[in-house]
């Protein structure tokens, strides 16, 4: 397929001050887009001015939730060189939730020189500052003009870029992390593995209800026992309980992070003893109780590596390793941003370069 490009005439203001980037909020001049139906599979592919889409009021993916998005970086180094992580899990990642809700599949080489050649029309946008980063934000929608509940026979997917600093207001610092009993996100059946707006819709009273008692996301449970853990609303999640790093293993109802991935392989490089199992929520009470729960971490694209300074469960409050940076947690932060920024050697074989 050709790619191709319309440059704006009307380049936008880069923000002055990357300490105020926040998440998500400033978009750059450029986007990805191409259109898919039957007759043609995916076609008309092009870079063009980011700006408002036009949308029939009856495109099925505003009335039955058929969406589907992916969260990566662009990063920096002190060089100047413009770097992505791993992108081609995320176009991967991106078909296996395509496929879950019936979207047609999409060529993931051609997707990622794509997204290289849109990264580097907008390189100027991808933020200066350690620890800043170019948010990118591929998503595909339904688009058929239709009010029947069946899968769309048209669908757009795009790609915008969004300079960004940390996800959560407080950096690297400890976040309060509130057990859900009441909701559940998804069950073994449904499509908490996919990356869909729905899945995030079913998680936002939790969220609310967590937020007003002052805790920044919901740990789900799974959704049938209510005692496995799962997963955080946007990461996933690590206890050092004694000398054993725990994190639930993938059971379909949890999304298989790329970071989750890249965690895993990165401390048992180190030798850490590193377990992919089924976690019950009371064993971290027991764990907590003896003091052998150590440290938890949430690891995620937006997130990075976050730690986890209490975790309410009921009426237990538990303050994990004094609501301090854990030393997995920080030297996890270290190598990992270490390698995204360029400041460690990318030994793994992790980093896509864009120019
Ligand atoms: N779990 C959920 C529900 C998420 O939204 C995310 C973020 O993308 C993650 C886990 C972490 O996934 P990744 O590390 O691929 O960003
Ligand atoms: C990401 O980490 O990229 C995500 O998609 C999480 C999102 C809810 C901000």
């Amino acid at each position: 397929m050709k790619l191709k490009i319309e440059l704006t005439k009307h380049p936008k203001e880069k923000p002055s001050d990357e300490t105020k980037l926040g998440f998500g909020h400033i978009f750059t001049d450029h986007m990805f887009v191409m259109d898919w139906e039957e007759s043609l599979g995916w076609h008309d592919a092009k870079i063009v001015p980011f700006a408002p889409i036009e949308m029939s009021p009856a495109a099925t993916c505003l009335h039955y939730g058929q969406e589907v998005f992916e969260g990566m970086k662009a990063y920096r180094t002190e060089d100047g060189e413009i770097r992505l992580f791993r992108p081609e899990e995320n176009f991967k990642r991106m078909n296996i939730s395509h496929d879950r809700i019936c979207i047609p599949q999409f060529d993931e080489a051609f997707l990622l020189e794509a997204l290289k050649k849109l990264v580097e029309i907008d390189a100027d946008w991808v933020p200066h500052t350690y620890g800043t980063s170019l948010y990118i934000r591929p998503f595909t929608i339904g688009t058929e003009e239709s009010l029947g509940a069946h899968s769309s026979t048209k669908y757009k997917f795009m790609i915008i870029m969004s300079p960004s600093g940390a996800y959560y207001a407080g950096g690297l610092a400890p976040v309060k992390i509130y057990v859900e009993t009441k909701y559940v996100r998804a069950t073994p059946g449904g499509m908490g593995f996919a990356k869909t707006g729905g899945n995030y819709a079913a998680s936002l009273k939790a969220q609310d209800v967590a937020a007003e008692e002052g805790y920044s996301q919901v740990l789900w449970l799974d959704g049938v026992h209510r005692k496995y853990v799962e997963e955080v609303g946007a990461m996933n999640v690590f206890f050092v309980i004694g000398d054993e790093v725990v994190t639930p293993s993938l059971d379909g109802s949890i999304l298989s992070g790329i970071t989750r991935k890249s965690a895993i392989e990165i401390m048992r490089s180190w030798g850490l003893k590193v377990t992919e199992r089924e976690l019950d929520i009371q064993e971290l009470v027991d764990a907590y109780k003896s003091g052998n729960l150590r440290e938890a971490f949430g690891t995620g694209t937006a997130a990075v590596i976050s730690p986890i300074g209490e975790l309410k469960y009921g009426d237990l409050v538990m303050q994990i390793n004094k609501n301090e940076i854990g030393e997995i947690s920080q030297k996890l932060y270290d190598e990992l941003t270490g390698i995204q920024w360029g400041k460690r050697d990318d030994t793994f074989g992790w980093i896509v370069k864009v120019k």
